[in-house]
């Protein structure tokens, strides 16, 4: 016990601010500090854009001197919440160890400005496009209005593309027009019309979210200080001739009402895509038929799905998504000689940061490389992101009081049949997973309980009678060769058709 106490104390003697006062002296605002802030800070933290107050020269540092330390000592700040790992990300956002200490050191030594004539000039922000004038801009057609307060609003708007022919994309921007309330963005391309109707009908500007968007092709999205998507290794998308944009935005009301009319910005190449590329969603389509279940008041509840991969790919980048009561994260390959790399772990999930972690270096993943993803959730009051209180049961769902989770890989491949392979397996790991929810059901249904409308009800009758006729030895086990003519079947009947986003198509 003493002893402890005797160390604890030699730390402080060590960690004691007299101790190196000599070097610290020479810390200065303008040498040391503002290049670390310049770099890091004042994208967000400067007039106009997401962070609440301005980093942007001596006087407001040092007035903000000692929460900036201890924001970068804890690292909520920058934002970034990938642990490190066995991949380096190359947008990691976090500041060095050294960065840090010389902040902390800074303020010890009494946030000396030092020579004004050194302080270097404010980096050149772009105020509009930051990778130059696309070559197309797409904006939404009316301002849409976010009022004061309140609960956050979720819209899909539509932007006519207007293309007469295809058009590969290397690059893709988006401008909010209210950067204090839009908080992310997801984009998807329709060729149906389908978006068009629902925005017709609607009296405001866009349409609801209750309004599926199956059938929409996803091509990606934005959250606050990511930086633009330019695809890397000469990957290209193509957007169709005669293709409607789709932006669903995520607006966070700030207590002054504002009106947001936002554009995306588009650069074309004349080359088309260097490689077939998708998306590897485990589970697939944010485990909607991942049965998510987290009881009221649970503080870990797991969830968990593995994959195997058909083909040969490599991964470039990976993104999680959930909603606030995720904690913990974490997607892990273990290749087929056994050797396991952790893709992307992050202990701090939080639902308002919703990064992408671009891989420095491309990752290998032969066929037959297992993805396990692994997701905790905290359903308790002591959650202080949980966002119903008293903690209610929470299930799958759009709503942020619902609950979603999936981790998602970008990975390119050789040839188009490995691609196609790649998402016929995702095609098939969703319907088993379709199959085991309804499997799960089929007491329900025999009691006449099953919940429900009239037209659903009618359609789980219809599949579990199906699934239990197929069950031919009668066992109430669905046998792997009884389950392969059950996804057949399935699929026959069009039952995944709903399931439109699963990949790049
Ligand atoms: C990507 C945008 C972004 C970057 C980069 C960024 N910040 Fe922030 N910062 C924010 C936002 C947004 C908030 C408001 C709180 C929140 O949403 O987490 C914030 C809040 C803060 C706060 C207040 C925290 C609190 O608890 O109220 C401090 C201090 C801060 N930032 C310092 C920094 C410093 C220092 C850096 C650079 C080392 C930095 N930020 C980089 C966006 C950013």
């Amino acid at each position: 016990m003493k002893l402890v106490k005797k160390s604890a104390a030699l730390l402080c003697l060590f960690l004691s601010p007299l101790q190196g006062a000599g070097e610290e002296k020479s810390v200065t605002f303008s040498k040391d500090i503002a290049p670390i802030i310049f770099e890091n800070c004042t994208t967000c933290h400067r007039p106009g854009q997401i962070g609440p107050f301005a980093l942007t020269d001596y006087k407001t540092v040092k007035r903000r001197a000692k929460q900036i330390v201890e924001v970068t000592e804890d690292r909520t700040m920058p934002p970034w919440h990938a642990d490190p790992g066995d991949v380096k990300f190359s947008n990691n956002r976090s500041l060095s160890p050294e960065q840090i200490k010389l902040l902390s050191d800074w303020v010890t030594a009494g946030r000396p400005e030092g020579d004004p004539a050194e302080t270097p000039p404010l980096p050149e922000f772009h105020e509009k496009w930051q990778i130059g004038e696309p070559d197309q801009i797409a904006t939404m057609t009316e301002r849409f209005t976010v009022r004061a307060e309140g609960s956050d609003i979720y819209r899909n708007f539509v932007i006519p593309m207007n293309l007469e022919e295809d058009r590969w994309v290397e690059a893709i921007e988006f401008l909010p027009g209210a950067p204090e309330i839009v908080h992310h963005i997801l984009y998807f391309l329709d060729t149906s019309g389908k978006a068009r109707k629902y925005d017709a009908e609607d009296k405001k500007p866009g349409f609801s979210m209750s309004k599926s968007n199956a059938g929409f092709s996803y091509i990606g999205g934005w959250d606050v200080g990511t930086q633009p998507t330019e695809l890397p290794h000469g990957l290209r998308f193509l957007i169709p001739k005669g293709a409607d944009l789709v932006v669903q935005i995520h607006y966070h009301p700030n207590g002054r009402e504002m009106t947001d009319q936002s554009s995306v910005g588009f650069h074309y190449s004349d080359k088309p895509t260097a490689r077939p590329w998708s998306i590897i969603q485990v589970p697939p389509h944010f485990g909607q038929m991942q049965g998510i279940e987290i009881k009221a008041g649970d503080k870990e509840h797991i969830e968990e799905a593995s994959f195997i991969l058909p083909e040969d790919c490599e991964a470039f980048a990976v993104n999680a998504h959930a909603h606030y009561l995720a904690k913990r994260m974490e997607l892990t390959a273990t290749l087929p000689n056994g050797k396991a790399i952790r893709l992307l772990r992050t202990t701090r999930w939080d639902f308002r940061w919703q990064e992408d972690y671009s891989f420095e270096k491309p990752v290998k993943l032969p066929a037959g490389t297992r993805l396990d993803m692994l997701i905790s959730y905290d359903n308790s009051a002591s959650n202080p992101n949980n966002p119903t209180s008293p903690p209610k049961n929470v299930k799958w769902g759009p709503q942020t009081t619902d609950e979603m989770g999936s981790i998602t890989l970008a990975a390119m491949f050789e040839t188009k049949e490995q691609k196609e392979a790649t998402h016929n397996a995702l095609r098939f790991f969703l319907a088993n997973q379709f199959i085991d929810r309804i499997w799960e059901r089929r007491a329900d249904v025999g009691n006449g309980n099953g919940n429900g409308n009239g037209n659903r009800k009618g359609q789980l009758q219809i599949a579990v009678g199906m699934l239990k006729a197929l069950d031919k030895d009668n066992d109430s086990m669905l046998s792997p060769e009884e389950r392969k003519t059950a996804i057949a079947l399935i699929q026959g009947m069009g039952f995944l058709k709903r399931f439109g986003a699963i990949g790049f198509e």
